[in-house]
């Protein structure tokens, strides 16, 4: 089989949904069974994880961090056996960490995704170790192209990153939601204010990325002298919305980095 996964969990799970999109030569594995409604669903197979192992290629790791040496240690044996490709999600773990959890020298991809994963949206920073051949790499990014965003990033970065676009959507989620909160407290039915935060949030994304101008001009071009916006991003700068941004990135940073500890 091409690809197996071993977690299915939320992760794991948009991973899936997306590159089901290119091949449904996928198995997936978990430790309760739950994920054999979603393999049902996808149209691809479901096994045990010792099953992956032995007959999965190219292996995404998608359980969590603390998990990651206890479920990779009994796979050793089919590990060195085997060689396949492991193609790790898990935060905070270097290529080098998986390797040796592996217990054999292995080719591994280290990803970053997001959640919008599932539905071709994810922004998804990657690095290779040594192992990892030219021709295999481009088949898998090719695979990979349902989930959205793929971009080759130095593995010292990758903790940063996952600050940035892993997290994300949490941020994100949260803007919205308390955005919506206000509209709510000026009247605007619940259903509405969270379509239109949204609607916002894509459309301001989507000027940024098409238009590549500073995030400052964009911002400038929405605020009348003396008007409503200007009263608005003041108070937002009075409860210091651009420092909260900023250490919450750092401190997701700092996090990841402990977790490789
Ligand atoms: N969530 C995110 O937004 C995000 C973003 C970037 C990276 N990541 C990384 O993705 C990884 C998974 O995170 P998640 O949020 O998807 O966690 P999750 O929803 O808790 O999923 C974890 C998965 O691992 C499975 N699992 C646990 N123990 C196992 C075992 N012994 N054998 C096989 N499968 C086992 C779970 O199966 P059961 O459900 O059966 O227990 C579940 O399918 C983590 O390493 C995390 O750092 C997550």
């Amino acid at each position: 089989m091409k690809y197996g996964f071993i977690g299915c969990g939320n992760m794991g799970g948009a991973v899936a949904t997306a590159l089901s999109a290119s091949t449904k030569d996928i198995a997936l594995s978990d430790r309760s069974g739950k994920g054999k409604a979603l393999a049902d669903r996808l149209g691809i197979s479901y096994a045990t994880p010792a099953e992956i192992a032995e007959n999965c290629d190219r292996i995404f790791l998608a359980v969590k961090p603390h998990m990651m040496e206890g479920v990779l240690s009994p796979l050793q044996p089919m590990f060195a056996r085997k060689k396949p490709l492991l193609i790790t999600m898990a935060a905070g773990l270097s290529t080098a960490q998986i390797q040796s959890f592996a217990g054999t020298s292995l080719p591994i991809i280290r990803i970053m995704p997001n959640t919008p994963t599932a539905i071709g949206k994810g922004v998804i920073p990657y690095c290779c170790n040594d192992l990892v051949e030219e021709a295999t790499l481009s088949d898998w990014l090719s695979d990979m192209i349902p989930c959205g965003l793929l971009d080759a990033l130095d593995e010292s970065l990758i903790d940063a990153a996952t600050a940035l676009s892993g997290s994300g959507p949490a941020y994100m989620y949260l803007f919205l939601e308390s955005l919506a909160d206000g509209a709510v407290s000026c009247g605007i039915p619940r259903a509405k204010a969270y379509e239109y935060a949204a609607m916002t949030m894509v459309g301001a994304a989507e000027m940024y990325l098409s238009t590549k101008q500073h995030p400052g001009a964009l911002k400038d071009a929405v605020c009348s002298p003396g008007g409503s916006t200007i009263a608005a991003l003041r108070v937002l700068e009075n409860y210091k919305f651009r420092a909260a941004a900023m250490e919450c990135i750092i401190a997701a940073y700092q996090k990841n980095k402990d977790l490789g500890k």
